[in-house]
């Protein structure tokens, strides 16, 4: 379980998150929407520690952080290792293979053997399709394809969270459909993720949790159905906007 209690968020010029409160309960896939600037990545950075907010707390699985005191290495590894973030342009190391790619973090943070790692590195790769491209470098591969391996190289961590931020946004209509199908598949097997997305047909197919966040603010948080059949008014303007 993530458990955030007012947390709040200043940047020089901006008050980006504003007094937040909020559970990601395991085993659910919760998907955050929100205009642009609203603060869905300040949000989802923070949970992985990328962000300090500079009051608040947040418990993660055993894991408490009260973001008003300095944190240790210690915390902040242990938070790392707990959610893996998969981010909008993939960053796999462009000199490493694949399977390199997806094994380093395992056999260097885990300590896994080399067997052990590569053994659910081409598991991983089956699951979304792509055990052939075990050998080859990123250059060598579709957007929409990196950013399945770079799914893989998350798992691979065994986090106990998934968090991405707009996955698919910098991918072609035929590759974010590949990514988003094995984001449902991954929702479907019931791991607990958090998604940041301007996809409005994932979110409505895939959320079991929706939030609404606009000014730094969570201003929805509920069902998928609620947010989409019987939304406020401010909820209807968003989703009008998001069509041409
Ligand atoms: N490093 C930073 N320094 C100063 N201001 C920042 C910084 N990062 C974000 N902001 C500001 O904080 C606000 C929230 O940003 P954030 O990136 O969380 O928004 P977002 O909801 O993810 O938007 P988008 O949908 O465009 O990705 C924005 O007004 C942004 O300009
Ligand atoms: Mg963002």
């Amino acid at each position: 379980m993530i458990k955030l209690r007012h947390v709040d968020k200043q940047y020089a010029e901006h008050h980006a998150l504003v007094d937040v409160s909020v559970d990601f309960p395991e085993h659910q896939t919760t998907v955050i929407l929100g205009p642009s600037g609203a603060g869905k990545s300040t949000l989802l950075r923070s949970i992985n520690l990328l962000e300090r907010p500079q009051q608040g707390t947040m418990e993660l699985n055993n894991l408490k952080i009260n973001f008003a005191q300095q944190l240790s290495t210690k915390q902040v590894l242990a938070a790392r290792r707990q959610t893996a973030m998969v981010f909008q342009s993939w960053n796999l190391f462009p000199h490493l293979t694949v399977l390199q790619n997806i094994t380093e973090g395992p056999r260097y943070v885990l300590k896994q053997s080399a067997a052990e790692a590569q053994q659910r590195a081409h598991d991983l790769l089956k699951q979304v399709g792509l055990d052939e491209t075990a050998n080859r470098y990123p250059r060598q591969l579709s957007g929409g394809q990196q950013q399945r391996i770079s799914i893989c190289r998350a798992l691979a961590m065994n986090p106990s969270y998934l968090l991405f931020d707009e996955p698919t946004s910098a991918l072609d209509p035929e590759l974010e459909a590949q990514v988003l199908r094995v984001l449902q598949q991954l929702a479907n097997e019931q791991h607990s993720m958090i998604v940041v997305t301007h996809n409005m047909e994932f979110a409505r197919r895939v959320a079991d949790r929706l939030l609404f966040v606009e000014d730094g603010r969570i201003e929805f948080n509920g069902s998928s159905d609620e947010f989409f059949n019987h939304p406020t008014e401010r909820i209807k303007a968003f989703l009008a906007a998001m069509k041409f």
